[in-house]
């Protein structure tokens, strides 16, 4: 039985202490911690737990030097152990993934039949009217972007650097690695062992510049 890998730091710490990598080691990531990364990460919220991310977890140098031009030569995904295509599918919303995550939460024995007819029909309606967004690429990245920081994060607290890179082109990916026209790449993860140069931390803004009180533009009380 292989031991369950352990984190190196707690997760407030992963907090404070991520930033992105822009240079790695070439040091693999042992495949239990990348198992975990994404079992772990993958505990993301989505909408009705449509859970419609996707990942090509790229490993061989072959795939990734496939994908360097995708991503302009910008030297981590050619150097990181690892690299996720982060994907969403915009079919996600559709009847047999509606059915699987009924099913899902029919094992968990969280899934009453009241709430699975809600959701047959009412995901494919607000689909429909889109009330908050209004095209599918804008869904799906509000989906995926949460499961990429997750996996930033657990990343981290396993002592594995990242960089959320949408330095990529869309059309070039969807080409090289034979996605459908329905999944969008929506971001890279290229993961690993950060090297030298790191880039510095570039600060945060204060509260009080990005948090309004009960209307915007109105001072957040501190
Ligand atoms: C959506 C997104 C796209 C990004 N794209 C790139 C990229 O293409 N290349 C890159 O080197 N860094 C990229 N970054 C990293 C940002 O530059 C970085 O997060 C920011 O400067 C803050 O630094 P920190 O992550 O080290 O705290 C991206 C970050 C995000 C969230």
């Amino acid at each position: 039985m292989t031991a369950q890998p352990q984190p190196t730091l707690s997760l407030l710490d992963a907090i404070a202490q991520r930033r992105s990598a822009r240079a790695f080691k070439p040091d693999a990531i042992p495949t239990a911690v990348l198992h975990e990364i994404l079992r772990l990460g993958t505990q993301a919220p989505s909408a009705f737990n449509l859970q419609p991310w996707r990942f090509i977890v790229l490993q061989s140098a072959d795939a990734k030097a496939k994908l360097s031009p995708c991503a302009f030569g910008q030297r981590q995904v050619t150097e990181a152990p690892v690299v996720l295509i982060c994907c969403g599918d915009t079919t996600a919303a559709e009847a047999d993934n509606i059915e699987a995550v009924i099913a899902l939460g029919q094992q968990q024995g969280a899934m009453p039949d009241a709430f699975a007819n809600y959701m047959r029909t009412g995901i494919p309606q607000g689909m429909g009217d889109r009330p908050s967004f209004t095209h599918m690429e804008a869904w799906i990245n509000r989906q995926v972007m949460l499961a990429v920081g997750h996996i930033a994060l657990v990343a981290k607290a396993y002592g594995v650097d990242s960089c959320p890179m949408e330095g990529f082109s869309t059309s070039a990916i969807q080409e090289t690695f034979g996605l459908p026209e329905t999944v969008i790449p929506c971001c890279l993860l290229p993961l690993g062992y950060a090297a030298e140069p790191l880039k510095q931390y570039g600060g945060r803004f204060p509260l009080d510049r990005i948090c309004y009180g009960d209307r915007y533009g109105e001072p957040f009380p501190s």
